[in-house]
């Protein structure tokens, strides 16, 4: 049987997806335009951080709220640029595991729903 294209599955599973989001974050720690963000992160924290992308990723439930979230993020400075930024890499990362653009697409329309939830964009100011 072939595999379904878009699957997360035929990335070989959630354990293989939070690899690459370990590799996607190693590339961020790293980038001038987020290392100032990454920099006041709890390290414990961010490991929440990244199992909440993988659920994401994997369309497995998000355990946060879309108000949670929201509240989590506010006053961190994260400003659609960084949004675009993470995901730059996480795509990259995935290019280079062999992800096929049919699965890449589904993937970016799941982490671009979440854009909103972490910028606060409504109330920037506020
Ligand atoms: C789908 C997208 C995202 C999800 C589901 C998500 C999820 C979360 C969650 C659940 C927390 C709270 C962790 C905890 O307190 O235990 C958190 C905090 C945080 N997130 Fe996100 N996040 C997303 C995107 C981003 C992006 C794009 C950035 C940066 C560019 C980011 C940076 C951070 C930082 C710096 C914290 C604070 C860590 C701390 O309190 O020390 N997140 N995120």
């Amino acid at each position: 049987m072939s595999e379904d294209p878009q699957s997360v599955e035929s990335l070989g599973g959630s354990n293989r997806v939070a690899v690459m989001v370990d590799a996607a974050f190693e590339r961020a720690y790293t980038d001038e335009e987020l290392r100032a963000i990454f920099e006041q992160a709890d390290p414990q924290q961010l490991s929440q951080v990244k199992a909440q992308i993988v659920a994401v990723i994997a369309d497995d439930p998000v355990q946060y709220s879309d108000t949670e979230l929201t509240d989590l993020h506010r006053g961190l400075g994260i400003q659609e640029k960084h949004y675009s930024r993470l995901i730059r890499h996480m795509i990259e990362v995935l290019e280079a595991h062999g992800t096929g653009q049919e699965l890449i697409d589904v993937i970016l329309g799941r982490l671009a729903m979440y854009s909103n939830r972490i910028t606060g964009m409504p109330n920037v100011d506020g």
